[in-house]
């Protein structure tokens, strides 16, 4: 009796066993077979943006994250003016050109970031031999040559063009940048002109950060509309949507979507990532010039994240992505700004040194359980 006892719990114990091993691997080939771009396939483009080592081939293990998950891709500085026309008239295009080669060859949706903007841009372009700002003309012609001269060389190649980035405060006043100074408004329209004059087929954005804040919104839409009024050829509104844990408002973020989707242009997320890091800055947008000083309680997390932040993280990315799909008619792509935590700009912005776990897949590659929940909250 003692004897058939064991057995059967012998045997109910390995009956457990095989049932769990088998749920892991079940579990395991789950995660492995199903890749975000297939579970949003119908939906929108989920898309990364790529660093140079990326482009250049060099980070293997992210690459292989890339071409699973994704299928639309954003060159997180290549493009921009500083880096492809250092010097006035002499063009780098060793980066951008493997970088367009790349998603071409993966057959992805490929965007430009970006042609106007005032961050990252050489100090040659505002400026004479001597250092005074050019004219209105100069300033005009420059822009012309430079987004004749990108546009031109990826026509029929890049999808979507970022034409202007930033180019509303959040109040939803101009910004006193130096396209704005010295050529007035009129530079935005004439940005897309010329893009659209080199590119015909390419589809033309205006993207902005804090998108949520209502006074931007308000900024962007009479902005959108006035563009729109002068039969200027304007595609869409790239929502940047680098965001925290307890800010922007879900409704807040809903409202701008929407508005800009009533406007009758497609809407894109372009750079979305989630700090879990604190702040006590009053500024929560994405301006690239803010810079604070280190301080060790502002970096928390230096070693792990603690489970309660994980799980925070894995709520708030799952509600963001709920939205996303709730208005997917309108979207167009979803763009994660940047493959895994440890290449994340925010570990650095709007202080250097710390360590934020901001995007989807870990600094070993590895799938949070958020790229899981996506991908059924895709497929219900
Ligand atoms: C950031 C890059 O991620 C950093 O590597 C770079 O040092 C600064 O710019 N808004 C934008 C992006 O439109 O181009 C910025 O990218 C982040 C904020």
């Amino acid at each position: 009796m003692i004897n058939r006892n064991k057995s059967l719990i012998m045997a109910f114990g390995l009956l457990l066993l095989l049932i769990i091993v088998g749920f892991d691997v079940m579990k395991e080939k789950e995660k492995s077979t199903v890749y975000l771009k297939d579970a949003l396939q119908d939906k929108f483009y989920i898309g990364t943006a790529l660093n140079t080592d990326q482009i250049m081939g060099r980070d293997t293990a992210a690459m292989q994250v890339v071409k699973h998950h994704f299928n639309a891709i954003v060159a997180e500085n290549c493009m921009k003016s500083a880096n492809i026309q250092p010097r006035e008239g002499v063009f780098n295009f060793n980066f951008s050109d493997r970088f367009v080669a790349f998603g071409e060859a993966q057959n992805m949706f490929i965007n430009g970031h970006t042609l106007i903007w005032h961050s990252q841009a050489p100090k040659w372009f505002f400026t004479d031999q001597n250092g005074n700002d050019v004219s209105r003309d100069v300033l005009i012609q420059r822009m012309k040559d430079h987004i004749t001269t990108v546009v031109g060389r990826y026509k029929g190649r890049v999808h979507t063009w970022d034409v202007v980035n930033e180019a509303i405060l959040d109040d939803g006043s101009f910004r006193r940048s130096k396209f704005y100074e010295i050529i007035g408004e009129e530079f935005i329209s004439l940005a897309f002109q010329f893009a659209h004059e080199a590119d015909p087929q390419a589809r033309l954005y205006y993207n902005d950060y804090s998108m949520s804040n209502p006074g931007k919104r308000a900024g962007v839409v009479a902005l959108v509309k006035k563009l729109m009024a002068a039969g200027i050829p304007i595609d869409g509104v790239g929502m940047q949507a680098h965001i925290g844990l307890d800010h922007p408002s879900l409704l807040d973020f809903e409202q701008s979507l929407q508005a800009f989707a009533d406007l009758g242009v497609k809407v894109s997320i372009t750079e979305l990532d989630l700090t879990v890091l604190p702040s006590t800055w009053k500024n929560r947008g994405a301006e690239v010039s803010d810079q604070y000083e280190y301080q060790k309680q502002m970096n928390p997390y230096a070693e792990q994240l603690p489970d309660s932040i994980s799980k925070s993280f894995h709520e708030r990315y799952e509600a963001f992505f709920k939205l996303f799909l709730k208005h997917q008619q309108h979207i167009e792509r979803v763009t994660l700004w940047g493959v895994n935590d440890g290449h994340s700009w925010r570990n650095n912005w709007p202080v250097r040194g710390r360590t934020d776990y901001p995007l989807l897949f870990d600094r070993q590659n590895h799938a949070k359980p958020i790229v899981l929940s996506i991908i059924q909250i895709a497929n219900p």
